[in-house]
């Protein structure tokens, strides 16, 4: 059984297979009517250090599709970590709740949460990870050209939490994924090694020429040059990506074919050109629909079966 979704390597490929699946099938019952109420009275609580627009309205329109309720927390609400220790809030609400979300800077804390909860803990991001976006970006890769072995995945950009959680859907997934960012700002060779060892050296690629890295590509993905928490940083990080934007002369060098990918919020003029993103808005807004349709399959996988196993 699988109680928690905090990493992606925790999950065989097969297992996010089956999520997949189980997601499109249901999306597709969602567009014929309602859901069963399967998660009837059962009550998701959500923690959010950082501020969110699809994670929080995707996890509480699913619950809310599902016949249960969410609540949600900030940090100020509740002081996790400051008015008490994480280990005492996973007790609390897990005796009040049938399932946590946690969007927290630390990883750490996702992770401390999912070991004193007795009940389901999902990453709603970290400043690691963030598996529920991946999932939705491979659920759309996967609408859009039908099959996901050997798709090949450009992204452009900083090596952050959207990043890892990307390479490692990919790796799990049978894809291929390309990193091109500028120095400083590359996945660690550690985490790159980390992630060949899923599925061979071809799997996990890094470069520092986007156009390199998009040649070939079936998606080009790219995500905010400044993370939440880097605020500060702006000023020295808009300088440094230059020359790493996608723009209408990057995807020049990408087959015409290729979608264009961003986790949102995107910013133009910095990572995307205006042009670019209303080019491909279609399938932008289509992926952060998905972000809808992977979690209210998982929530309910995690609520009623454990994942599915
Ligand atoms: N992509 C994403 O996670 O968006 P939010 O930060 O708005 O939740
Ligand atoms: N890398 C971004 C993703 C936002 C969804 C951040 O962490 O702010």
């Amino acid at each position: 059984m699988i109680k928690d979704f905090v990493n992606l390597r925790d999950f065989s490929g097969e297992q996010l297979v089956a999520l997949l699946d189980r997601a499109a099938a249901d999306k597709q019952r969602f567009t014929e009517g309602p859901l069963p109420d399967d998660l009837d009275r059962q009550v998701l609580a959500m923690i959010f250090e950082k501020p969110s627009l699809r994670t929080r309205v995707s996890f509480e329109a699913a619950m809310t599709h599902l016949g249960g309720h969410a609540i949600y927390l900030t940090r100020d609400d509740i002081g996790l970590g400051s008015r008490e220790p994480i280990r005492d809030v996973a007790r609390v609400l897990g005796r009040m709740c049938d399932g946590l979300v946690a969007r927290t800077f630390s990883h750490e804390s996702v992770e401390e949460l999912a070991r004193h909860s007795p009940v389901p803990v999902i990453n709603a991001l970290t400043d690691l990870s963030h598996p529920c976006q991946a999932m939705a970006d491979v659920m759309t890769v996967r609408e859009h050209f039908g099959s996901l072995q050997g798709r090949k995945v450009a992204y452009v950009g900083d090596g952050n939490n959207v990043a890892r959680s990307l390479a490692v859907a990919c790796a799990k997934l049978g894809m291929c994924f390309t990193a091109a960012s500028p120095a400083g700002y590359r996945l660690d060779d550690e985490f790159v090694e980390s992630v060949r060892e899923i599925a061979g050296p071809a799997c996990c690629l890094t470069t520092d020429d986007p156009a390199e890295a998009v040649a070939g590509a079936d998606a080009v993905y790219t995500d905010t040059w400044v993370s939440m928490g880097q605020e500060e940083e702006k000023a020295r990080r808009v300088r440094d990506f230059d020359g790493f934007q996608v723009n209408k002369l990057l995807m020049a060098a990408a087959p015409d074919q290729a979608i264009v990918l961003h986790c949102l919020p995107a910013y133009r003029d910095c990572e995307i050109t205006d042009g670019v993103f209303e080019a491909h808005a279609e399938t932008i807004f289509a992926q952060a629909e998905n972000r809808l349709h992977f979690q209210r399959t998982l929530i309910h996988a995690l609520l009623t079966d454990g994942g599915g196993e």
